[in-house]
């Protein structure tokens, strides 16, 4: 089965990006670690990453298209982008929003996700285990 990873604004900069924050491990080490995951669980897996709102929600049209499950880092998208949650809420099967650390513990700005309301479930702020967690819950929805 496959699964969509797709990764919102600056997140192709981890590794360098605040690593007080983000951790230092870097964006093509969490392919690796997204594919790896994945292979265990038996899913096709593609990551993706832009900063380019525009083709994130070409690829949320793709994927609602395709009924292909997607987990999702929106990174800052998520606090302000209404077109990333509309896109979100025309799919059918199950969309997982993630984040590295934990939006709630930071800046006010960050408590507020325009995306949560559409996913079917948000992990947050357990680093590269977002995304683990995220494939791992994704094997027991049914798409
Ligand atoms: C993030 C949290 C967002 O607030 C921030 O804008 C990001 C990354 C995370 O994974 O912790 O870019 O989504």
């Amino acid at each position: 089965r496959r699964v969509l990873v797709l990764n919102g604004p600056n997140l192709g900069r981890l590794g360098s990006r605040e690593p007080e924050k983000y951790g230092t491990t870097t964006f093509a080490e969490l392919v690796g670690v997204c594919e790896k995951t994945g292979a265990e669980l038996g899913f096709e897996v593609e990551v993706r990453q832009t900063d380019d709102e525009a083709e994130l929600v070409g690829w949320l049209h793709e994927a609602a298209d395709d009924r292909t499950p997607v987990v999702l880092n929106p990174a800052a998208f998520t606090h302000y982008s209404y077109a990333l949650r509309d896109a979100i809420a025309q799919r059918t099967a199950p969309l997982i929003e993630i984040h590295l650390t934990n939006p709630a513990t930071r800046e006010e700005f960050r408590h507020t996700s325009v995306v949560a309301g559409v996913a079917t479930g948000t992990i947050a702020g357990f680093g590269l285990d977002s995304y683990r967690l995220a494939l791992r819950a994704l094997t027991s929805l049914d798409s």
